[in-house]
Protein backbone atom coordinates (compact mmCIF):
# COMPACT_ATOMS: atom_id res chain seq x y z
CA UNK A 1 0.00 0.00 0.00
CA UNK A 2 1.20 3.46 -0.31
CA UNK A 3 2.70 5.37 2.10
CA UNK A 4 -0.14 8.16 1.34
CA UNK A 5 -2.36 6.25 2.43
CA UNK A 6 -1.35 3.47 4.91
CA UNK A 7 -2.90 3.61 7.87
CA UNK A 8 -2.40 1.69 11.18
CA UNK A 9 -6.04 0.19 12.38
CA UNK A 10 -7.58 1.55 15.32
CA UNK A 11 -8.76 -1.58 16.81
CA UNK A 12 -5.56 -3.75 15.77
CA UNK A 13 -3.92 -0.92 17.65
CA UNK A 14 -5.61 -1.72 20.91
CA UNK A 15 -4.91 -5.42 20.92
CA UNK A 16 -1.49 -6.97 22.41
CA UNK A 17 1.14 -6.31 20.13
CA UNK A 18 3.95 -8.74 19.93
CA UNK A 19 6.41 -6.28 20.47
CA UNK A 20 7.74 -5.67 24.50
CA UNK A 21 4.94 -4.02 26.13
CA UNK A 22 5.28 -1.73 29.64
CA UNK A 23 3.68 -2.56 32.99
CA UNK A 24 0.52 -0.91 33.75
CA UNK A 25 1.56 0.80 37.20
CA UNK A 26 -0.17 4.15 37.21
CA UNK A 27 -3.52 5.31 38.03
CA UNK A 28 -5.07 9.44 37.92
CA UNK A 29 -3.31 11.04 40.65
CA UNK A 30 -0.38 9.61 38.97
CA UNK A 31 -1.71 10.96 35.63
CA UNK A 32 -2.65 14.60 37.71
CA UNK A 33 0.50 15.04 38.90
CA UNK A 34 2.14 14.01 35.81
CA UNK A 35 0.57 16.63 34.24
CA UNK A 36 0.66 19.52 36.75
CA UNK A 37 4.52 18.54 37.27
CA UNK A 38 4.62 18.64 33.28
CA UNK A 39 2.86 22.43 32.76
CA UNK A 40 3.92 24.33 35.88
CA UNK A 41 7.29 25.36 34.73
CA UNK A 42 10.15 27.64 33.42
CA UNK A 43 7.39 29.02 31.50
CA UNK A 44 5.40 30.52 34.44
CA UNK A 45 8.74 31.14 35.96
CA UNK A 46 11.13 32.59 33.44
CA UNK A 47 9.43 32.96 30.37
CA UNK A 48 6.77 35.51 31.74
CA UNK A 49 9.79 37.75 32.11
CA UNK A 50 10.50 37.65 28.19
CA UNK A 51 6.10 37.51 27.68
CA UNK A 52 6.22 40.71 29.20
CA UNK A 53 8.57 42.70 27.35
CA UNK A 54 7.03 41.37 24.29
CA UNK A 55 3.75 42.70 25.05
CA UNK A 56 3.69 44.93 28.15
CA UNK A 57 0.80 44.18 30.65
CA UNK A 58 -0.76 43.21 27.88
CA UNK A 59 0.87 39.55 28.19
CA UNK A 60 -2.29 39.09 30.32
CA UNK A 61 -4.26 38.61 27.43
CA UNK A 62 -1.34 36.66 25.79
CA UNK A 63 -1.84 34.20 28.42
CA UNK A 64 -5.40 33.84 27.97
CA UNK A 65 -5.26 33.28 24.39
CA UNK A 66 -2.18 30.63 25.06
CA UNK A 67 -4.95 29.07 27.62
CA UNK A 68 -7.40 28.80 25.46
CA UNK A 69 -5.91 27.06 22.65
CA UNK A 70 -4.16 24.88 24.85
CA UNK A 71 -7.52 24.01 26.77
CA UNK A 72 -9.11 23.51 23.52
CA UNK A 73 -6.41 20.86 22.58
CA UNK A 74 -6.69 19.21 25.69
CA UNK A 75 -9.98 18.34 25.30
CA UNK A 76 -9.19 17.29 21.49
CA UNK A 77 -6.27 15.09 23.25
CA UNK A 78 -8.68 13.48 26.08
CA UNK A 79 -10.71 12.43 23.61
CA UNK A 80 -8.40 10.77 21.31
CA UNK A 81 -6.41 9.15 24.53
CA UNK A 82 -9.42 7.26 25.64
CA UNK A 83 -10.13 5.93 21.92
CA UNK A 84 -6.30 5.25 21.24
CA UNK A 85 -4.72 4.90 25.09
CA UNK A 86 -1.82 3.27 23.66
CA UNK A 87 2.08 5.11 23.88
CA UNK A 88 2.58 7.67 21.37
CA UNK A 89 0.14 10.37 21.68
CA UNK A 90 -0.21 12.95 19.17
CA UNK A 91 1.82 10.51 16.44
CA UNK A 92 -0.52 7.49 17.40
CA UNK A 93 -3.24 9.32 16.23
CA UNK A 94 -2.80 10.90 13.36
CA UNK A 95 -0.91 7.09 12.55
CA UNK A 96 -4.30 5.69 12.87
CA UNK A 97 -6.32 8.80 11.19
CA UNK A 98 -4.28 10.68 8.97
CA UNK A 99 -1.89 8.21 7.87
CA UNK A 100 1.67 7.18 7.73
CA UNK A 101 3.32 10.34 6.57
CA UNK A 102 1.55 12.57 9.07
CA UNK A 103 2.19 10.53 11.35
CA UNK A 104 6.19 10.82 10.66
CA UNK A 105 6.01 14.35 10.91
CA UNK A 106 4.00 14.75 13.57
CA UNK A 107 6.54 11.80 15.44
CA UNK A 108 9.07 14.08 14.14
CA UNK A 109 8.05 17.24 15.82
CA UNK A 110 7.24 15.77 19.06
CA UNK A 111 10.92 14.82 18.98
CA UNK A 112 11.87 18.62 18.63
CA UNK A 113 8.86 19.66 20.94
CA UNK A 114 10.12 16.86 23.98
CA UNK A 115 13.49 17.55 23.55
CA UNK A 116 13.98 21.34 23.48
CA UNK A 117 11.47 21.58 26.17
CA UNK A 118 13.78 19.68 28.20
CA UNK A 119 17.04 22.06 27.45
CA UNK A 120 14.99 25.11 28.05
CA UNK A 121 13.57 24.06 31.15
CA UNK A 122 17.15 23.13 32.22
CA UNK A 123 18.15 26.77 31.61
CA UNK A 124 15.44 27.99 33.46
CA UNK A 125 16.19 25.79 36.19
CA UNK A 126 19.55 27.23 35.68
CA UNK A 127 18.48 31.24 36.29
CA UNK A 128 17.20 30.17 39.92
CA UNK A 129 19.65 27.39 40.81
CA UNK A 130 22.70 30.29 40.12
CA UNK A 131 20.46 32.76 41.56
CA UNK A 132 20.10 30.94 44.82
CA UNK A 133 23.73 30.24 45.18
CA UNK A 134 24.68 34.06 44.68
CA UNK A 135 22.05 34.17 47.50
CA UNK A 136 23.83 31.99 49.53
CA UNK A 137 27.05 34.29 48.62
CA UNK A 138 28.75 31.17 46.49
CA UNK A 139 28.43 32.78 43.04
CA UNK A 140 29.33 30.91 40.17
CA UNK A 141 32.04 32.14 37.89
CA UNK A 142 29.96 33.45 34.55
CA UNK A 143 32.02 31.33 32.40
CA UNK A 144 30.33 27.95 33.80
CA UNK A 145 26.78 29.79 34.82
CA UNK A 146 25.90 30.67 31.16
CA UNK A 147 26.08 30.07 27.48
CA UNK A 148 28.33 31.80 25.20
CA UNK A 149 25.20 34.17 24.06
CA UNK A 150 25.98 35.60 27.58
CA UNK A 151 29.17 38.18 27.82
CA UNK A 152 31.94 36.01 29.65
CA UNK A 153 29.89 33.18 29.38
CA UNK A 154 30.76 29.63 27.92
CA UNK A 155 28.65 26.69 29.45
CA UNK A 156 25.65 26.91 31.42
CA UNK A 157 26.84 23.93 33.65
CA UNK A 158 23.93 23.99 36.13
CA UNK A 159 21.81 23.11 32.79
CA UNK A 160 23.76 20.33 31.84
CA UNK A 161 23.98 18.98 35.47
CA UNK A 162 20.02 19.32 35.85
CA UNK A 163 19.78 16.73 32.43
CA UNK A 164 22.41 14.25 34.10
CA UNK A 165 20.21 13.76 37.51
CA UNK A 166 16.52 13.69 35.77
CA UNK A 167 18.29 11.11 33.51
CA UNK A 168 19.60 8.67 36.56
CA UNK A 169 16.05 9.14 38.17
CA UNK A 170 14.33 8.07 34.66
CA UNK A 171 16.67 4.81 34.53
CA UNK A 172 15.90 3.73 37.92
CA UNK A 173 12.35 3.19 36.50
CA UNK A 174 9.00 5.05 36.32
CA UNK A 175 7.04 4.03 39.31
CA UNK A 176 9.72 5.58 41.90
CA UNK A 177 10.31 8.81 39.50
CA UNK A 178 6.26 9.06 39.65
CA UNK A 179 5.84 9.02 43.16
CA UNK A 180 9.02 11.61 43.68
CA UNK A 181 7.08 13.63 41.43
CA UNK A 182 3.76 13.83 43.34
CA UNK A 183 5.81 15.54 46.31
CA UNK A 184 7.46 17.77 44.09
CA UNK A 185 4.51 18.91 42.67
CA UNK A 186 3.42 19.84 45.53
CA UNK A 187 6.08 22.43 46.63
CA UNK A 188 5.62 23.91 43.16
CA UNK A 189 2.13 24.99 43.73
CA UNK A 190 2.98 26.00 46.94
CA UNK A 191 5.91 28.45 45.83
CA UNK A 192 3.41 30.02 43.09
CA UNK A 193 0.63 30.41 45.82
CA UNK A 194 3.07 32.10 48.39
CA UNK A 195 4.43 33.87 45.53
CA UNK A 196 0.84 35.81 44.52
CA UNK A 197 0.22 36.09 48.75
CA UNK A 198 3.32 38.10 48.96
CA UNK A 199 3.00 39.99 46.17
CA UNK A 200 -0.67 40.98 46.23
CA UNK A 201 -0.23 43.38 49.48
CA UNK A 202 2.33 45.89 46.81
CA UNK A 203 -0.35 45.49 43.90
CA UNK A 204 0.17 48.88 41.64
CA UNK A 205 -3.32 49.57 39.24
CA UNK A 206 -0.37 51.85 37.84
CA UNK A 207 1.75 49.37 36.24
CA UNK A 208 -1.00 48.03 33.87
CA UNK A 209 -1.16 51.52 31.67
CA UNK A 210 0.13 51.49 29.34
CA UNK A 211 -1.38 48.20 29.08
CA UNK A 212 -0.18 47.19 25.27
CA UNK A 213 3.34 49.53 24.77
CA UNK A 214 4.07 47.44 21.73
CA UNK A 215 0.27 46.91 20.12
CA UNK A 216 -1.44 43.16 19.35
CA UNK A 217 0.64 42.58 16.22
CA UNK A 218 -1.13 40.92 14.02
CA UNK A 219 -0.31 37.11 12.97
CA UNK A 220 2.24 37.92 10.39
CA UNK A 221 3.75 35.47 7.28
CA UNK A 222 7.03 35.58 8.09
CA UNK A 223 8.19 33.52 5.16
CA UNK A 224 7.29 36.15 2.90
CA UNK A 225 9.46 38.68 5.06
CA UNK A 226 12.44 36.95 2.61
CA UNK A 227 11.21 37.92 -0.46
CA UNK A 228 9.16 41.23 -0.08
CA UNK A 229 11.67 42.08 2.64
CA UNK A 230 9.61 44.02 4.64
CA UNK A 231 9.97 43.14 8.33
CA UNK A 232 7.80 41.39 10.49
CA UNK A 233 6.44 42.57 14.07
CA UNK A 234 8.13 40.50 16.65
CA UNK A 235 6.59 42.08 19.28
CA UNK A 236 3.48 42.44 20.71
CA UNK A 237 0.56 40.61 22.45
CA UNK A 238 0.72 37.86 19.37
CA UNK A 239 4.35 37.45 19.59
CA UNK A 240 4.08 37.15 23.58
CA UNK A 241 1.43 34.40 23.10
CA UNK A 242 3.53 32.57 20.93
CA UNK A 243 6.31 32.26 23.36
CA UNK A 244 3.66 32.18 26.83
CA UNK A 245 2.28 29.31 24.88
CA UNK A 246 5.62 27.30 26.07
CA UNK A 247 4.03 27.77 29.72
CA UNK A 248 0.95 26.06 28.94
CA UNK A 249 1.74 22.62 27.61
CA UNK A 250 2.79 19.34 29.03
CA UNK A 251 -0.52 17.73 29.65
CA UNK A 252 0.13 15.70 26.28
CA UNK A 253 2.99 14.10 28.32
CA UNK A 254 0.41 12.01 30.48
CA UNK A 255 -1.21 10.43 27.41
CA UNK A 256 2.38 9.35 25.99
CA UNK A 257 2.00 7.13 29.53
CA UNK A 258 -1.62 6.17 28.55
CA UNK A 259 -0.51 2.84 28.04
CA UNK A 260 0.67 2.24 31.03
CA UNK A 261 -2.76 3.78 32.96
CA UNK A 262 -4.70 1.25 35.10
CA UNK A 263 -7.80 2.60 33.35
CA UNK A 264 -7.54 4.75 31.02
CA UNK A 265 -10.80 5.74 29.80
CA UNK A 266 -10.96 7.36 33.27
CA UNK A 267 -7.47 8.18 34.36
CA UNK A 268 -6.63 10.04 31.46
CA UNK A 269 -9.56 12.53 31.31
CA UNK A 270 -9.05 13.55 34.58
CA UNK A 271 -5.45 13.50 34.09
CA UNK A 272 -5.04 15.92 31.14
CA UNK A 273 -8.70 18.14 31.89
CA UNK A 274 -7.96 18.41 35.08
CA UNK A 275 -4.51 19.60 35.17
CA UNK A 276 -5.02 22.15 32.20
CA UNK A 277 -7.92 23.77 34.66
CA UNK A 278 -5.51 24.04 37.65
CA UNK A 279 -2.34 25.76 35.66
CA UNK A 280 -4.30 27.96 33.85
CA UNK A 281 -6.12 29.48 36.94
CA UNK A 282 -2.88 30.04 38.35
CA UNK A 283 -0.96 31.14 35.80
CA UNK A 284 -3.35 34.01 35.38
CA UNK A 285 -3.55 35.24 39.06
CA UNK A 286 0.65 34.88 38.82
CA UNK A 287 1.19 37.30 36.28
CA UNK A 288 -1.75 39.81 37.39
CA UNK A 289 0.40 39.54 41.15
CA UNK A 290 3.92 39.73 39.06
CA UNK A 291 3.16 42.90 36.85
CA UNK A 292 0.69 44.86 39.61
CA UNK A 293 3.77 44.14 41.90
CA UNK A 294 6.85 45.68 40.08
CA UNK A 295 7.12 47.45 36.53
CA UNK A 296 7.07 44.80 33.37
CA UNK A 297 10.59 46.39 32.24
CA UNK A 298 12.12 45.89 36.27
CA UNK A 299 12.10 41.90 35.50
CA UNK A 300 11.81 41.59 31.57
CA UNK A 301 15.28 40.45 31.52
CA UNK A 302 15.74 38.58 34.54
CA UNK A 303 16.84 34.82 34.12
CA UNK A 304 14.81 34.44 37.47
CA UNK A 305 11.83 37.34 37.22
CA UNK A 306 9.88 36.17 40.26
CA UNK A 307 12.57 35.88 42.72
CA UNK A 308 13.91 39.29 41.25
CA UNK A 309 10.52 40.96 42.08
CA UNK A 310 10.11 39.48 45.82
CA UNK A 311 13.79 40.19 46.31
CA UNK A 312 13.09 44.19 44.68
CA UNK A 313 9.90 44.00 47.40
CA UNK A 314 12.52 43.60 50.40
CA UNK A 315 11.59 40.39 50.85
CA UNK A 316 15.22 38.86 50.24
CA UNK A 317 14.22 35.40 52.50
CA UNK A 318 11.03 34.88 50.74
CA UNK A 319 13.02 35.47 47.24
CA UNK A 320 15.30 32.31 48.36
CA UNK A 321 12.36 30.34 49.78
CA UNK A 322 10.66 30.71 45.97
CA UNK A 323 14.36 29.88 44.23
CA UNK A 324 14.82 26.84 46.34
CA UNK A 325 11.48 25.43 45.60
CA UNK A 326 12.26 26.11 41.82
CA UNK A 327 15.60 24.33 41.73
CA UNK A 328 14.12 21.03 43.68
CA UNK A 329 10.55 21.12 41.80
CA UNK A 330 11.43 22.16 38.38
CA UNK A 331 12.82 18.80 37.52
CA UNK A 332 9.63 17.74 37.22
CA UNK A 333 9.47 18.74 33.62
CA UNK A 334 12.44 17.60 32.88
CA UNK A 335 11.38 14.42 34.32
CA UNK A 336 7.88 14.21 32.37
CA UNK A 337 9.40 15.66 28.75
CA UNK A 338 12.68 13.32 28.93
CA UNK A 339 10.03 10.44 29.61
CA UNK A 340 7.38 11.51 27.15
CA UNK A 341 10.51 11.74 24.49
CA UNK A 342 12.16 8.02 25.21
CA UNK A 343 7.84 6.69 24.80
CA UNK A 344 7.79 8.34 21.48
CA UNK A 345 10.59 7.08 20.31
CA UNK A 346 9.20 3.80 21.56
CA UNK A 347 6.60 3.68 19.51
CA UNK A 348 7.97 4.85 16.75
CA UNK A 349 11.05 2.34 16.58
CA UNK A 350 7.97 -0.19 17.29
CA UNK A 351 6.04 0.78 14.35
CA UNK A 352 9.43 0.15 12.45
CA UNK A 353 9.14 3.70 11.63
CA UNK A 354 12.76 3.61 13.82
CA UNK A 355 14.85 1.04 14.04
CA UNK A 356 13.64 -1.41 16.20
CA UNK A 357 16.90 -1.82 18.47
CA UNK A 358 15.60 1.28 20.05
CA UNK A 359 13.05 0.00 21.74
CA UNK A 360 15.05 -2.63 23.86
CA UNK A 361 13.81 -1.97 27.58
CA UNK A 362 15.78 -2.36 30.45
CA UNK A 363 15.87 -5.14 33.35
CA UNK A 364 13.92 -2.04 35.33
CA UNK A 365 11.22 -1.37 32.14
CA UNK A 366 13.04 1.39 31.30
CA UNK A 367 13.97 2.32 26.91
CA UNK A 368 17.63 2.97 28.16
CA UNK A 369 19.00 3.51 25.34
CA UNK A 370 17.02 6.48 24.21
CA UNK A 371 16.74 7.59 26.95
CA UNK A 372 20.84 7.91 27.47
CA UNK A 373 20.99 9.02 23.84
CA UNK A 374 18.14 12.15 23.79
CA UNK A 375 19.74 13.15 27.20
CA UNK A 376 23.11 13.71 25.86
CA UNK A 377 21.68 15.80 22.69
CA UNK A 378 19.58 18.03 25.28
CA UNK A 379 22.27 18.61 27.46
CA UNK A 380 24.75 19.81 25.04
CA UNK A 381 21.83 22.28 23.48
CA UNK A 382 20.99 23.16 26.93
CA UNK A 383 24.73 24.54 27.80
CA UNK A 384 25.09 26.47 24.73
CA UNK A 385 21.83 28.09 23.75
CA UNK A 386 19.18 31.03 24.83
CA UNK A 387 16.22 30.30 26.67
CA UNK A 388 13.72 32.23 24.33
CA UNK A 389 15.35 30.73 20.71
CA UNK A 390 14.76 26.96 22.55
CA UNK A 391 11.46 27.70 24.23
CA UNK A 392 10.40 28.90 20.66
CA UNK A 393 11.77 26.31 18.72
CA UNK A 394 9.92 23.68 20.95
CA UNK A 395 6.69 25.31 20.61
CA UNK A 396 6.72 25.08 16.66
CA UNK A 397 6.99 21.64 17.25
CA UNK A 398 4.23 21.53 19.83
CA UNK A 399 2.28 23.63 17.61
CA UNK A 400 2.12 21.27 14.87
CA UNK A 401 1.64 18.15 16.63
CA UNK A 402 -1.73 20.07 18.39
CA UNK A 403 -3.02 20.94 15.33
CA UNK A 404 -2.65 17.67 13.63
CA UNK A 405 -4.50 16.32 16.96
CA UNK A 406 -7.35 19.12 16.10
CA UNK A 407 -7.32 17.98 12.54
CA UNK A 408 -7.55 14.30 14.18
CA UNK A 409 -10.61 14.93 16.47
CA UNK A 410 -12.66 16.12 13.41
CA UNK A 411 -11.92 13.64 10.99
CA UNK A 412 -12.57 11.02 13.38
CA UNK A 413 -15.63 12.41 14.56
CA UNK A 414 -16.61 12.43 10.82
CA UNK A 415 -14.88 9.10 9.04
CA UNK A 416 -16.33 7.23 12.51
CA UNK A 417 -18.66 8.73 14.26
CA UNK A 418 -20.05 5.77 16.17
CA UNK A 419 -16.45 4.81 17.38
CA UNK A 420 -16.93 4.09 21.50
CA UNK A 421 -15.57 7.14 22.82
CA UNK A 422 -15.24 7.10 26.90
CA UNK A 423 -14.20 10.89 26.93
CA UNK A 424 -16.33 12.89 24.57
CA UNK A 425 -15.40 16.29 24.13
CA UNK A 426 -17.68 18.84 23.73
CA UNK A 427 -18.78 21.13 21.10
CA UNK A 428 -15.90 18.84 18.82
CA UNK A 429 -16.11 20.64 15.61
CA UNK A 430 -15.47 24.13 17.46
CA UNK A 431 -13.21 22.78 20.01
CA UNK A 432 -10.80 20.96 16.82
CA UNK A 433 -10.93 24.53 14.67
CA UNK A 434 -10.04 26.39 17.72
CA UNK A 435 -6.84 23.98 17.70
CA UNK A 436 -6.51 24.04 14.55
CA UNK A 437 -6.80 28.01 13.53
CA UNK A 438 -5.19 28.49 16.86
CA UNK A 439 -1.78 26.42 15.95
CA UNK A 440 -1.37 27.93 12.80
CA UNK A 441 -1.37 32.28 14.14
CA UNK A 442 0.89 31.00 16.91
CA UNK A 443 3.37 29.49 14.36
CA UNK A 444 3.05 32.59 12.31
CA UNK A 445 3.29 34.84 15.14
CA UNK A 446 6.83 32.98 16.44
CA UNK A 447 9.83 34.82 14.94
CA UNK A 448 10.98 33.97 11.07
CA UNK A 449 14.12 32.52 12.03
CA UNK A 450 12.40 29.82 14.61
CA UNK A 451 10.01 28.68 11.52
CA UNK A 452 12.64 27.97 9.23
CA UNK A 453 14.70 26.07 11.37
CA UNK A 454 11.41 23.85 12.30
CA UNK A 455 11.12 23.89 8.38
CA UNK A 456 14.38 22.60 8.29
CA UNK A 457 14.38 19.40 10.82
CA UNK A 458 10.87 18.83 9.12
CA UNK A 459 12.98 18.44 5.84
CA UNK A 460 16.36 16.28 7.37
CA UNK A 461 13.09 14.02 8.88
CA UNK A 462 11.26 13.76 5.49
CA UNK A 463 14.69 12.51 3.88
CA UNK A 464 15.11 10.20 6.56
CA UNK A 465 11.10 8.96 6.17
CA UNK A 466 11.57 8.61 2.53
CA UNK A 467 15.05 7.17 2.41
CA UNK A 468 14.13 4.42 5.28
CA UNK A 469 11.03 4.34 7.57
CA UNK A 470 8.42 4.18 4.54
CA UNK A 471 10.35 1.17 3.55
CA UNK A 472 10.71 -0.31 6.65
CA UNK A 473 7.57 0.17 8.58
CA UNK A 474 5.49 -2.66 9.80
CA UNK A 475 2.49 -1.61 7.47
CA UNK A 476 5.04 -1.03 4.54
CA UNK A 477 6.33 -4.67 5.29
CA UNK A 478 2.54 -6.03 6.33
CA UNK A 479 3.24 -7.13 9.30
CA UNK A 480 0.45 -5.33 10.43
CA UNK A 481 -2.99 -5.08 8.85
CA UNK A 482 -3.62 -1.44 7.38
CA UNK A 483 -6.87 0.07 8.08
N1 LIG B 1 4.93 24.02 30.38
C1 LIG B 1 6.25 23.67 30.67
C2 LIG B 1 7.00 24.78 31.30
O1 LIG B 1 6.50 25.86 31.37
C3 LIG B 1 6.95 23.16 29.46
O2 LIG B 1 8.11 24.61 31.73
Amino acid sequence: MAFWNRRRSIDTMLAPLDGPRMKATLSWPHLLALGVGAIVGTGILTLIGVGAGLAGPAVMISFALAGLVCACAALAYAELATVMPAAGSAYTYSYAVLGEMVAWIVGWSLILEYSLVVSAVAVGWSGYAVGFLEGLGMALPTALAAGPHVEGGLVNLPAVFIIAVVTGLLLLGTRESATLNAVLVVIKILALVAFVALALPAFDASHFTPFMPNGFGAPNLPFLEQFTGVPVAQTGVMAAAAIIFFAFYGFDAISTAAEETKKPERDLAIGIVGSMLICTALYLVVAAAAIGARPVASFAESPEPLALILREMGQGTAAQWIAASAVIALPTVLLAFLYGQSRIFLGMARDGLLPRGLARISSRGVPALVTVFTAVVVGALAGGMRLDELASLANAGTLAAFAAVGVCLIVLRLRDPGRKRLFKAPLWWLVGGVTIVGCVVFFLSLRPSTQWYFLLWNVIGLVIYFGWSAWNSRLAKGEETAA
